[in-house]
Order: C-alpha cells, then structure tokens, then sequence
C-alpha cells in the first residue's frame, strides 16, 4: 500500500533538505483528526534550521509541493504542519490491497529473523494456575502475530520437571501410592501427596534423607524413580493437554528443566573460566552488585544440585544453538524479574555471541485479582483452571440463551464466546498491569470486551448476508472490485478506513513492545467506529452503488475482527 507518511516526509525534505527517513520518524498521528491525518512537529528541526518552528512552518507550507491526488491540503497551527490526505485514495488503496491479498496485513518483514517465545511452562504434579494461563494467552497472541509478519517462531513450553520436589513425590508415591487412583484425578492427587511428604519430611530427618537419595537416584537414571518421574509427567500433561485443547496453545517443543539439566556442567565450566563463580556458604554464586544487582545469583546448592537459574542459563546455550535465536522472549508474570535479571546478566559470561546475549527479552506481566483479592495456589484462593474455564462457557451460554434463545449449536458458539471472554480479558490491558478478573465485565456483550469484537463481527455477516451476497464469493468472484469509493469519504467511513489502512503498523508496534493489548485496543477501536457509522448510516438503500460501497466497508471491517482477533486467539463464532 502507498505509505502516506513516506510522501509527506519526501515532500517536506525537498524544502529542508534534510534526510526524508529522519524527517520520517517525527511524524505523528494528531489525536484530534480534525487536526489532520499526520502531523509534522517543526520544533524537531528548529535547531537545526536556527529557527523558530512557527517560521519554519510557514515556509515549508508556502514551499512544499504536494501531490492533491494524495494529500489534499496541509495546514499550520502554531508550529505543527497538519497534513490532510486524500480521501478518495484512502479508500483505494484500502480497497486495491483487499483485492490484492489472501490475508489483508500479512507480510514478509520478519523473514529471516528467528524468534522463541518461552510461555505457558506449567509446573509438573502442580496445578496449572491463572499466571500459567496469562502466560499462554500472552505468548500466543505474541506466536500468532510474530508469525503473521513473516518471522520463523518457535513455541517453547519449557516445564518445569525437574527438581529436589521429585525426589520428595517418588518417595510419597512409594509409602501411599496404593491410596491413590492418581490416574483419575492426577493433579489433586499428586499435590495431596506432595503436601502429605512435606509433612512427614519437616518431623522425620530420616525421610527427608530419603527423598533427597530419591532424586540423586532420578538424576544417576535409576530404572524405577525415572519410571515414576514420567508417569507423573504423562498425567499431568495429559491434564495440561485439556487446557490446551480448549484455551489454544501452540507448541513448537516439550522440552522442559529436566532436559536441560544434563548441560549445567558445561555452564559450571564457562562460568568457572569466566572467574566470577565463587563460593559462598558452600554454594556457588556469582556476585552482580557491580552490574547493579543486589542479589547474587546462585548457580549450584551447598547440597550439590542445581538451580533453576543454572538451567535457564543451560537452555540459553542450548537455544542459542538449536533455535540460532535473533530474540527470545520470556512470559511471566512480574515475580520473576529478578531471576531473569541475573540471568540475562550473568548469561554474558558463557563466551555466547552478543546477538543472544542482547536477543534475551523478559516479557513481564501483572497479577490476576479476583475481585476478592489476590488468585494464588499459595494463600488459598485456589481457583482451578478447567473449572474457570468450564464457567466461562456456561455463563456465556446464558447470556446466549437470553438474548437468542432459538439460536442453533449454543453450545458451541458458548465455548467460542466463553473462551473469547477470558483470552480478550487477559490482553485488552497493558500487559503489567494487574488484571481484575469479574464475570460481569468479561462477558459483558456492550462493553469493551471479547464478546463485543464477535458481536460487532457476527453482525457485519449477517448485514452482508442480509445484502444478498455470499462471503466465501467475496474472494473468488472478485465481488468488490467495481465499488464506487467515492461514497465513503464521510468521516464515519474514513475513521473506519484509517485504521484499516493502519493494521499492518498496529501488528509492527504489537511486536516491538511485545504488547498484544495494542491489538486488543484497536479492535474495539474499529468496532466502536463501525457502530458509529452503522448508526448514522443505512447500509442497505435504493442505490446499488452507495449500497455496494458500504458493505464493502462492513466486509473490512469483519475482516479485520476476524484476523485481528484470530491473532490474539479468539475464534469468531458465525451467529450469537
Ligand atoms: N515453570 C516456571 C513457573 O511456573 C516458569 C518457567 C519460565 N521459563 C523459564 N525459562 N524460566 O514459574
């Protein structure tokens, strides 16, 4: 598409003689639109110029020479250039790139750049919690949209399976298995056990003693721990799998902690060339205060065994010659900034190229508060995730059944709506702040909500359908290509045309802040603009022409819901 910023920025660099790219970067978007599609800040060059912006202004305005077929006017207010564009052309291009492409805001600028996203990463014989389920939503959208630019990505869901709490649940499993049937129930069970061995641990040395052997043994190999092992890990992701199966999760690899423990040496080794691993109350640590981190990072245990920032700095190694990864991206929640600080710090001492070590990205993210307060398997409030997402579906079939009672398959568009809710929910705010989890918000049909994006959706469909035209023809039978734009330069429809045209930045800005809300903003953005426009427009009137251009702009801006939200995880159903 014919970028507009590019034009105004050559256009303005033909008076000033200066670079059009720097003069390209200072262009913004007014919040007012009023002020004009783009405007150009003068004061940016009124050092260089050794003039006032306002006289700068006046005389790029009175010097530049602009194309009318694509920027209409330009204005001056008080130092700014508002530039105005040409309507007609908007909609052009809009409608010439619709024609053109498969995928409207596909593309190829990622190619050849590698990126892995480590996220969802639930805990083995532990329960998936809410942070695990941001962390998915999150990682996802971030896979989905990286991809659709054109990157080769790939999906890590590193699990945690490995640790001295293996050695305790063998040892558990070998006193009370018999109790349990972990087969039906495995996650309940198995944290039954678990805290059942903790107990018994903290009264009886000799059994703490014991588990500790248990997990020598598992890392020596020893037939019969590594056949519990991963019976306990075959049940639990079997358990993980039915999140999966209903939230959406992609997964390039399964690879978790206990794989990449056996490469801990190798990092020992480099750490211990490096000269900074040293002892420290029979721990080895590495003190970070000269890079001004307090807290030193400990690499192994005084009992020996390694810890989980020793692994990640393993698996660094290990990606960086697996994956040759140009970023790799970190999804948790913001408890772990710590850890990822040291991590990525003392990460530049494994003699690892510079392109890794500056690729290591931690995607933080807020808490999950239920109106109640904090949602944590730790003080309590333990909510289950199956059973969250099981309520979001039955709860969204209510609201269906209200509002559409003879409406066929509920239950399915209910899964689709339900899980919408929750997925729109997690990423329709940025991403480190606190999210307030309330039924009543989440599925609210009017609000800023998933179900919203659908509804908005659902409705372009039916007004198309209700216009006589078949969508799946839209493609095919080149049905738009003889629309009549000029009918769409009311600023209704030009609101709507404009974020169109701006997709493809939104997803470039998604993945540079690695910010799946910038998407989730803008979605309801353009189904606030659609509703604005469906309420001072008819679409369907006498006039084919005008008729055609409209569902032209109905067609967009499903479009655009269904592939905008497709990116962020949601499916859109086809009625609600
Ligand atoms: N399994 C960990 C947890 O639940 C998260 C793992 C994050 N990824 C990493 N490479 N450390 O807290």
């Amino acid at each position: 598409m014919l970028d507009f910023k590019n034009e105004i920025a050559t256009s303005i660099s033909n008076v000033v003689k200066l670079d059009s790219k720097e003069l390209y970067a200072f262009i913004e978007v007014p919040k007012d639109s009023q002020n004009g599609d783009y405007a150009f800040p003068c004061f940016k060059l009124a050092k260089e110029l050794k003039k006032s912006p306002i006289v700068i202004a006046e005389e790029i305005k009175e010097k530049i020479i602009l194309d009318s077929n694509i920027i209409e006017k330009v204005n001056v207010v008080s130092g700014y250039l508002n530039f105005f564009i040409n309507k007609i052309k908007l909609a052009e291009e809009v409608k010439n790139e619709f024609l053109k492409v498969d995928e409207y805001g596909k593309s190829n600028i990622g190619n050849g750049k590698n990126i892995i996203i480590d996220y969802s990463h639930p805990n083995i014989a532990k329960p998936f919690h809410i942070g695990h389920l941001r962390s998915t939503v999150i990682g996802q959208a971030l896979y989905n949209t990286f991809d659709y630019l054109g990157y080769n990505v790939k999906g890590l869901n590193y699990l945690g399976d490995y640790g001295t709490q293996f050695g305790k649940m063998i040892e558990g499993y070998k006193l009370w298995g018999n109790e349990y049937d972990i087969e039906k129930d495995p996650i309940n069970q198995m944290m039954d056990i678990y805290v059942r061995i903790n107990n018994l641990c903290k009264n009886d040395p000799e059994v703490l003693e014991r588990c500790r052997e248990n997990f020598k043994k598992l890392e020596d190999r020893d037939p019969y721990c590594v056949d519990l092992w991963e019976k306990f890990r075959k049940l639990s992701l079997k358990e993980f799998h039915k999140i999966y199966d209903i939230l959406g999760g992609k997964f390039d690899s399964w690879d978790g902690e206990a794989s990449i423990a056996p490469m801990v040496p190798e990092v020992i080794e480099l750490l211990k060339k490096s000269g900074k691993l040293m002892l420290s109350e029979g721990a080895e640590i590495i003190d970070l205060e000269d890079k001004g981190i307090n807290t030193p990072i400990i690499i192994k245990k005084s009992n020996g065994s390694s810890t989980y920032a020793a692994r990640d700095l393993a698996a660094i190694l290990y990606r960086a010659r697996t994956y040759d990864f140009d970023k790799a991206l970190y999804i948790t929640s913001y408890e772990q900034v710590l850890h990822f600080k040291q991590v990525f710090e003392t990460a530049k001492l494994l003699g690892l190229d510079e392109k890794y070590t500056n690729g290591l990205e931690h995607v933080s993210f807020g808490m999950v508060l239920l109106p109640t307060g904090k949602m944590s398997t730790r003080e309590g409030t333990v909510v289950k995730l199956e059973d969250l997402l099981m309520e979001a579906i039955e709860r969204a079939q209510k609201v269906i059944q209200e509002k559409n009672p003879n409406i066929e398959n509920k239950e399915e568009i209910a899964k689709k709506v339900g899980i919408g809710a929750v997925i729109f929910n997690d990423l329709s705010n940025n991403r480190i702040k606190d999210e307030i989890f309330d039924w009543d918000i989440i599925l609210n049909f009017q609000g800023e909500t998933g179900p919203y994006i659908q509804y908005t959706y659902v409705r372009t469909k039916s007004i198309i359908e209700k216009a006589g035209i078949n969508i799946e023809d839209v493609k095919e039978n080149k049905i738009f290509e003889n629309i009549s734009v000029e009918h769409l330069q009311d600023p209704d429809s030009q609101n709507i045309l404009k974020l169109v045209y701006n997709f493809e930045d939104i997803l470039i800005q998604v993945t540079d802040k690695n910010e799946p809300s910038i998407l989730s903003r803008y979605l309801i953005d353009i189904a606030k603009a659609y509703s604005t426009f469906y309420n001072s427009n008819k679409v369907i009137v006498e006039d084919e022409s005008i008729k055609n251009a409209r569902i032209f702009l109905t067609y967009i801006v499903g479009e655009i819901l269904r592939i905008g939200a497709g990116l962020l995880g949601i499916q859109m159903p086809d009625k609600m």
